[in-house]
């Protein structure tokens, strides 16, 4: 067992980067799940953002727990959203919260803080335990595909014109904007601003990089 405070580092996890899981609550008692994207600032804790509408907000404002649970199948989460009744449960042992039986491995956690963010809740959590199912645990980040989906638009802009290249354009923008944000200081970002830079037209960068 690893220690609790090391498990994000022992898993790879990089500061202020965003990971793809999907969070289970309890939801007057009935076991519910979401996807959401977990950060940390600190590897010892967790943050996440939950928009207020959502089940999952009112879960953790009342439970004060949940488990975050690892997986790399994207069916999985796909029922997380919108064929919930399919997921099958398990029990945490040490907090107040269900555990995904198709996950790889979940991290439970207690809510150590909550800010109000407008549409949102911030939740933090403190890691009270963690169980793995399989060996190799994957952490989803999305930059990497991200990076592949930016070269692939920019290498296409020189060959359209028009409403195709202004659609490409776009996409590279939102690609450069989000990639800093889910993978900052990464490969994935350097790739994205390094082939904005190159393209022959206006930067579609909304910013410029300040780092190497
Ligand atoms: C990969 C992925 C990540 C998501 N991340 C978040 C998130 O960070 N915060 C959030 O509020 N919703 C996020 N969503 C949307 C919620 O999963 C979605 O609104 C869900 O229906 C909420 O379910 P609930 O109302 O049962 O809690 C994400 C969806 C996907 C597919």
């Amino acid at each position: 067992m690893m220690e609790e405070k090391k498990i994000l580092e022992a898993l790879g996890f990089r500061r202020d980067w965003t990971y793809e899981i999907i969070a289970a609550t309890y939801s007057g008692g009935r076991p519910h799940a979401a996807a959401m994207g977990i950060c940390t600032r600190d590897l010892s804790s967790i943050t996440l953002e939950v928009y207020k509408t959502a089940q999952t907000c009112e879960n953790i404002l009342s439970t004060r727990c949940f488990t975050v649970n690892f997986t790399k199948d994207v069916f999985l989460f796909y029922e997380s959203v919108y064929e919930k009744e399919g997921l099958k449960y398990g029990k945490a042992k040490n907090v107040h919260a269900p555990c995904l039986k198709d996950a790889e491995a979940f991290i439970e956690l207690k809510v150590i803080d909550a800010t109000d963010l407008g549409d949102r809740m911030g939740f933090a959590g403190e890691i009270i335990s963690f169980a793995k199912k399989e060996e190799v645990i994957h952490l989803l980040n999305r930059a990497d595909a991200l990076a592949l989906e930016c070269l692939i638009a920019a290498s296409k802009i020189p060959h359209v014109s028009g409403r195709e290249k202004e659609f490409l354009l776009e996409e590279i923008r939102y690609i450069s904007r989000t990639v800093s944000k889910v993978a900052p200081g990464s490969a994935a970002e350097k790739a994205v601003l390094k082939t904005c830079s190159g393209m022959d037209q206006p930067c579609p960068c909304s910013r410029p990089s300040t780092r190497a």
